[in-house]
């Protein structure tokens, strides 16, 4: 791997995204000789800390959050050389004045012109005034070397979407612009291509006359926790389907790109989010539910409802739950639905595709024989469980002939021994070699924003909900139930540690 000489500005460094999941990032990839020899992670915020302070507190993120656990003494002794903090005002200008003076001493000590990678990790409603700064001060004009990290929201609906994109558009090429979709991360979910284009056998199957339908569902038992008041904004839709749950739907009905690059895989996904089709007042009403949790019990302890959880509104009318039914409008899926479902305080926390085929054409057997009759599914489970199954009917051994459902699995503890690099450690490394090919482009975010357009609009437009509507640790509402019934099916999930 070519890795460049390489610093770090994060912003929003005392804040939790980065204890939680940036700093354990980084600190595993330079365990794992990922980082370069040459490189340095500056925090910056408002609260006045020495550099010794700041990598304390890293640390503690590091023990309390790292897949491997607590740090050893002499390596972080060694990694925390290359942390320093700088205390800041992200609206004045004199701030990144001084991250210049900072890349040019960089820049001398290691006698290189080194990667910049800005990291915002604060509110979006910070993105555009520190955009701007990095304009004025003339810090991201060498396209080759600076690169710009965002979470999302990437706006709030289209209208909001463009704007931002216009905005850093203005400032930055694409290319030096890396928003973060962590799903896409997740080693299971970078999978999915592998296991797409990398058989062959897979590809025959892999259409409207073999499959029935698609489902993706990221159910979690966590309800909104501290982030009520931007999850009060925001919701189900916005929070999980217009990015994660989209991009995994993209990844399952995508056309092979030409080529594993960037911009060749981005393009096929536009495709599916432009082949989808656009709901009309009535298909909402028909084909997108929603929900909002009551108080209840979650494994024995008692849990708030929605509406009793801090910074939310206690007469909030914001979902927690969404399922939807989509339509492909392309020759590969036409006909096909994909039902997505997702929400917080459900049952399970799990993430999970399942792909069900079409039944035989004919059955042989007596159907006394059936003991669990089932057509063919893949099942792709995402979290906690990483693993693929196979579905088969199989004859049960003894003198009868009887027919059960057994699995054809591909797990991945029994097949790798070793762990799997976490979302954040992938994408920070991509970030630093140059390969958006695991970002959102522009385009995508804004396609799919306009494709959720009409829900959002007409679920904002009617208020009188009969809120809240599911229990805590349920599978949600009724209604969702009823939104795939309807076409003869149930939602799918995958037993985890005897839990149904
Ligand atoms: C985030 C959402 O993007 O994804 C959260 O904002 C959600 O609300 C989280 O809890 C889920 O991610 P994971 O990796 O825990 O499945």
């Amino acid at each position: 791997l070519s890795l460049q000489p390489t610093i770090f500005i994060i912003f929003g460094g005392t804040g939790d995204l980065n204890s939680r999941k940036l700093a354990p990032a980084l600190y595993n990839l330079y365990l794992d000789g990922f980082l370069p020899q040459q490189f340095t992670i500056i925090g910056t915020g408002r609260t006045k800390l020495t550099d010794e302070v700041f990598s304390e507190k890293l640390l503690e993120g590091i023990n309390q959050f790292s897949r491997r656990g607590k740090a050893d003494e002499a390596k972080w002794a060694e990694f925390s050389k290359h942390v320093a903090y700088q205390v800041s005002d992200i609206n004045d200008f004199e701030t990144y004045k001084e991250f210049g003076r900072r890349i040019d001493h960089y820049s001398k000590e290691w006698n290189a012109k080194p990667n910049v990678i800005y990291y915002l990790a604060v509110s979006p409603n910070f993105f555009p005034v520190i955009a701007e700064n990095i304009s004025k001060a003339k810090l991201g004009t060498d396209t080759e070397r600076t690169r710009i990290v965002i979470e999302k929201p990437f706006g709030h609906d289209l209208e909001s979407s463009k704007k931002l994109n216009a905005l850093l558009g203005k400032i930055f090429d694409e290319k030096q612009i890396y928003r973060i979709d962590h799903y896409l991360g997740k080693e299971t979910v970078q999978n999915i291509m592998a296991f797409r284009f990398a058989n062959s056998i897979l590809e025959p199957l892999w259409n409207r006359n073999y499959i029935q339908h698609v489902q993706i569902s990221v159910t979690e038992q966590l309800g909104v926790g501290e982030r009520g008041d931007y999850y009060d904004g925001a919701g189900a839709l916005r929070d999980m389907i217009q990015n994660h749950l989209l991009q995994l739907l993209c990844l399952v009905a995508m056309e092979s790109p030409v080529s594993f690059s960037a911009d060749e895989v981005r393009n096929r996904k536009v495709d599916v989010l432009k082949a989808m089709r656009r709901f009309t007042p009535d298909d909402v009403r028909l084909s997108a539910v929603r929900g909002q949790y009551a108080k209840g019990w979650i494994e024995g302890k008692e849990v708030p409802g929605y509406r009793e959880e801090g910074k939310v509104n206690p007469q909030s009318n914001t979902e927690t739950f969404a399922a939807m039914k989509f339509f492909i409008d392309n020759w590969r899926w036409h006909g096909v639905p994909f039902y997505l479902r997702t929400g917080k305080r459900m049952h399970q926390s799990s993430s999970v595709i399942m792909i069900q085929f079409k039944d035989v054409p004919h059955y042989i057997f007596p159907t006394e024989t059936a003991e669990s009759w089932q057509q063919n599914r893949l099942i792709i489970s995402i979290q906690p469980e990483m693993s693929i199954r196979l579905q088969v009917q199989a004859k049960r051994p003894g003198l009868n002939m009887v027919l059960n459902t057994v699995d054809m699995v591909f797990d991945y503890k029994g097949t790798y021994t070793n762990d799997a690099p976490e979302a954040y450690e992938t994408l920070l490394l991509d970030t630093m070699l140059g390969d958006q090919t695991l970002f959102m482009r522009g385009d995508q975010v804004e396609a799919a924003w306009d494709l959720l357009m009409p829900v959002l609009n007409t679920w904002q437009s009617k208020t009188s909900l009969s809120f809240p509507n599911y229990s805590a640790d349920s599978w949600g509402p009724e209604a969702a139930e009823a939104l795939i019934a309807r076409d003869g099916f149930h939602w799918f999930s995958l037993p985890l540690n005897g839990k149904k």
